[in-house]
């Protein structure tokens, strides 16, 4: 096992590239299963969770073919099989986003049900709430879900919770609609960037879906979608994250392919606690929305902040952790509610051990800012708990080890050469 060793105090200065985002990839790679042909999308990261669901879509009959130019071409070679097996789905539970492809063209799915994970309980009742709308038969036996329905019929899906809406539920049931007969009518769909990128793959491979990024999807069933060339969108929390490292660590970057009014809330959180961004719109085009350049300048200084998670296009709990370490250095006393996933302080914990002054009480962080951090050893508890501790770390006095680094290759590709080429002083090393 490898850990990350940081040496705290050096700011970031240059430019960095954003890459596709992560929670776009997956549901898209997944969308692939109801195509003919063969699709090639571009700006896939090279991360263990890409890597995680190829394994699944190729156990599924389906080719994966990483092209030296870094696209992936996916081609759906026989449909036989419809179990997405436990050993699999177990390590990301982003896995669940077969079940809707797989029984929208197989007719039949059977789907390892994800188990909760260190960020909370990952309930899958809307999701399946919803595909019984549509009219699948759905049974849930020995840990799995099991899904049948030849030839579902459109309706009214009603795909509210009570956190609000969900991204993965709102894409399971728009790709297991898609093919379906008649009418979809998506009711308090999430409006997640990455929702809308899957509903313009697939409209780009032959769906009718409108209304995209509204709160009511419509969708009228198509016979056949096929493969095309697609690229993914920017991760707008791989961006949020480089933001709050620039920002922490009182440097000046620059963020490449940022599409920064997906990050509206990240950016006016941020000039509210002091920090300089300049956004600048760039010449490619991801279905209308322009990518551009962002800076971001801090003089380490940072004002304490309100902030509460939620849905798009609120804060995203995506940011929540990193946002977290930013504040316990701020000046003052800062309150995080979290609303989407009211159990994510993992990182807490951890922060308070490099010195935060950090006290969570339900789904309330209370941040009194303290002048600095001290490097310690610390443990990752998920993705974003990771980002956090490296952001911390990066700030911390002398040095940071964080173990149980593979959460952090989930999500980031790369990171410690990507913070290096910034200025960090950033390795792995063996445990
Ligand atoms: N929920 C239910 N029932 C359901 C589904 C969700 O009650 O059937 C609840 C959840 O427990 C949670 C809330 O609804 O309280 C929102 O969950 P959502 O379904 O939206 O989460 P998800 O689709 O499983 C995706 C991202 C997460 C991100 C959340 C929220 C992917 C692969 N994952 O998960 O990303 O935190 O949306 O924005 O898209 C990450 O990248 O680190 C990550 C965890």
């Amino acid at each position: 096992m490898e850990k990350m060793v940081i040496e705290g105090g050096y700011p970031l200065h240059g430019r960095v590239r954003i890459n596709g985002a992560k929670n776009a990839a997956l549901p898209i790679m997944a969308a692939c299963l109801l195509t003919k042909g063969t699709s090639k999308l571009k700006g896939i990261p090279d991360l263990t969770d890409v890597k995680t669901l190829c394994n699944i879509l190729n156990e599924l009959g389906v080719d994966t073919v990483k092209c030296p130019d870094g696209s992936l071409e996916i081609t759906v070679k026989e449909e036989k099989n419809i179990t997405a097996p436990y050993d699999l789905v177990r390590t990301m539970r982003a896995s669940i986003c077969v079940l809707g492809p797989l029984l929208g063209k197989r007719g039949m799915a059977k789907v390892s049900i994800p188990g909760g994970c260190s960020i909370g309980s990952r309930p899958i009742d809307i999701h399946i709430k919803g595909i019984e709308s549509l009219g699948a038969q759905v049974d849930v036996k020995d840990g799995y879900v099991i899904a049948t329905g030849e030839k579902l019929k459109g309706s009214v899906v009603d795909l509210g919770g009570p956190y609000g809406s969900t991204v993965l539920g709102t894409c399971n049931v728009m790709m297991a609609a898609v093919l379906g007969e008649g009418r979809t009518v998506l009711e308090n769909a999430a409006c997640e960037p990455e929702v809308q990128d899957l509903a313009n793959f697939l409209n780009k491979a032959g769906a009718d879906i409108s209304a995209i990024g509204e709160k009511n999807i419509i969708i009228e069933g198509v016979d056949e979608l096929n493969g095309i060339e697609y690229e993914i969108i920017p991760d707008r929390i791989e961006a949020g994250t480089f933001m709050i490292a620039g920002a922490i660590t009182g440097g000046s970057i620059v963020l490449e392919n940022d599409i920064s009014c997906h990050l509206t809330s990240v950016v006016n959180k941020l000039r509210e606690m002091g920090v300089e961004i300049q956004v600048s719109a760039g010449k490619e085009e991801f279905n209308g929305v322009k990518n551009g350049e962002c800076t971001v300048k801090s003089d380490g200084n940072i004002k304490p902040a309100n902030i509460t998670t939620l849905p798009y296009p609120g804060m995203p709990t995506d940011m929540q952790a990193q946002f977290t370490a930013l504040l316990s250095i701020a000046n003052g006393t800062s309150i995080i509610t979290e609303r989407v996933f009211p159990h994510r302080f993992m990182h807490v914990a951890e922060l308070n051990r490099m010195g935060a002054n950090i006290r969570n009480e339900d789904a309330i962080a209370i941040i009194k800012g303290v002048p600095s951090l001290s490097g310690t050893t610390v443990m990752a508890s998920d993705l974003r708990a990771s980002a956090s501790l490296i952001v911390a770390g990066l700030v911390a006095k002398g040095i940071t080890e964080i173990r149980r680094l593979y959460h952090i290759d989930r999500g980031y590709e790369k990171l410690e050469d990507r913070l290096t080429s910034l200025g960090a002083k950033i390795w792995r090393e063996k445990e």
